[in-house]
């Protein structure tokens, strides 16, 4: 006697070898759902921190996404997925059933294994008798192999209201190998009047609240393209959670044991909308988000989380808004923006790393900003200064290879480069890659911050868009991807400024 499961994926097998669409109709009575009325995938496809024999594929069944619940009913529901080697669906790689459940929102995380290295595949998921978007992903090379080139896309900071998304339009049609989102994927502010569109409904501040604003920004449909263009590694900065928030600390000094539901909750839902592994599941206030990707000989990422594990402010008292006069506390050996443990993470891989190219991927600019007074923010790196030098002096102890920085939050192109002592010699370049479609900072606010930072080379606040960086053994070349306009959905695209490294020097260069 064939049971349910086993007709079933007799079915699958033979829709396969037909080598016809695979959407399967017989759905097995354990799992059996009520057929959904609506098309469940209207939040789109992902996948996400790719290795040389497999990927995470993501997506989230949510028939109504402005609802808490996603329009889904409490029962677990069955989705299929299938990888192929083809666009087609017609040469499958593998290809399996998982349970969407409501205490991830529906959402669902497979982590294929047993591809090949360094191949594109294709994917979809089927519930209900809906077929998703078909996605396009990719595997790392093995560790060891020779790799000619690397083409990543990275950005960050897209605020709904502030703008449409069309960088992503372009950073589709740039074909990157990967995709690095630096943080400030949702922001968390009210709705209000003055931007482009609104975000649904007032600020969340519990589960359900974080998902209907994960909703509305993943009905984008050049976010979802850009998804489902390539593996996307991702790192949060505060937004997901709320402004300037640090550890347990809110910005609005709430009692951290209260802030820390909060910060649960948003951690949840930053779970449930992303291609992340199963090892990021949160543990109540706490995820694991920081790793790193190898990319053959060729690259090491190493993609850090300056938010979750930081001490406190400093210089509280003294601060007017989050800008500092220097205070002991603030070059305080023991004050880590990483946290001891992944900083001691950060050095082992610093030390071990074989990647030709090291970038490190994080939040924010990591080069000094001191503006006149002196005066520095103590919501970076520079109100944890200590850090940055340990890792400056690591990437010098250790001889690593290639070092290069990139980073977001502040919603302004910069780069520049990154010195122990300002005479000295430069250890690392850092490309900050402007936002999605946040607003910065006036270029004239820019040209101030240069002057007292001769390091930072270039700055451009006014203009939306990414940064490409192209890697091959000769050279790190980043190009500073810039729209016309984020106001309309569709808008042309420019080289605002374009950098090279060279390998085995230091200092990045005009390109
Ligand atoms: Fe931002």
């Amino acid at each position: 006697m064939v049971g349910p499961l086993a007709r079933r994926r007799l079915l699958l097998q033979a829709a396969a070898i037909a080598g016809g669409a695979l959407v399967p109709q017989a759905w097995t009575p354990a799992l059996a759902q009520a057929r959904l009325g609506e098309d469940p995938f209207q939040l789109g496809v992902a996948s996400g921190d790719p290795t040389a024999d497999g990927v995470v594929l993501w997506t989230r069944l949510a028939p109504r996404p402005l609802s808490p619940d996603g329009g889904m009913a409490p029962a677990p529901a069955a989705v299929d997925w299938v990888i192929a080697e083809d666009e087609a669906l017609t040469r499958v790689a593998a290809r399996g059933q998982t349970l969407a459940v409501a205490e991830a929102g529906h959402s669902v995380h497979v982590e294929v294994s047993g591809l090949r290295p360094d191949r594109v595949y294709f994917y979809r998921f089927y519930a209900g008798g809906h077929a998703s978007p078909t996605g396009r992903t990719r595997t790392a090379p093995l560790a060891g192999a020779d790799v000619a080139r690397l083409r990543i896309a990275y950005g960050s900071c897209q605020k709904y209201e502030a703008g449409y998304y069309p960088a992503y339009a372009h950073m589709v049609a740039d074909a990157p190998d990967l995709v690095l989102f630096l943080g400030d994927y949702i922001y968390e502010g009210d709705a209000t009047d003055k931007g482009v569109r609104r975000h649904p409904g007032p600020e969340p501040m519990d589960l359900a609240g974080y998902r209907v604003r994960y909703g509305a920004y993943k009905s984008d449909p050049q976010l979802q393209a850009a998804h489902a263009a390539a593996p996307w590694m991702v790192i949060w900065d505060d937004h997901e959670v709320e402004n300037d928030y640090g550890g347990d600390q809110s910005q609005d000094d709430v009692d951290p044991a209260l802030f820390l539901r909060r910060r649960a909750a948003a951690y949840q839902a930053y779970y449930e909308h992303m291609p992340l592994r199963r090892a990021a599941l949160p543990v109540g206030p706490q995820m694991q988000l920081y790793r790193a990707l190898t990319w053959g000989r060729l690259a090491e990422i190493q993609l850090l989380d300056d938010r979750q594990h930081r001490p406190h402010r400093t210089c509280q008292a003294q601060a007017n808004g989050k800008l500092i006069p220097d205070c002991d506390e603030r070059r305080d050996p023991t004050r880590s923006l990483l946290g001891p443990e992944q900083e001691a993470w950060l050095m082992e891989r610093l030390a071990s790393t074989q990647g030709h190219w090291n970038l490190l991927a994080q939040q924010t600019l990591m080069g000094e900003g001191v503006i006149p007074g002196p005066l520095w923010s103590n919501d970076g790196w520079d109100g944890y200064p200590a850090t940055r030098n340990r890792i400056l002096e690591q990437w010098r102890r250790a001889q690593v290879s290639n070092p290069v920085v990139l980073g977001g939050d502040i919603h302004t192109f910069v780069a520049g480069d990154l010195k122990l002592d300002p005479e000295g010699p430069v250890i690392a370049s850092e490309f900050v890659g402007g936002s999605i479609s946040s607003l910065g900072r006036s270029n004239a606010a820019m040209a101030l911050l240069q002057s007292a930072n001769p390091h930072l080379k270039f700055g451009d606040g006014e203009v939306r868009g990414y940064g490409l960086v192209d890697l091959t053994r000769e050279t790190c070349a980043v190009r500073f991807r810039a729209v016309e306009s984020a106001l309309v959905p569709q808008s042309p695209i420019r080289n605002l400024a374009a950098f090279v490294v060279e390998d085995g020097e230091r200092g990045l260069k005009p390109a």
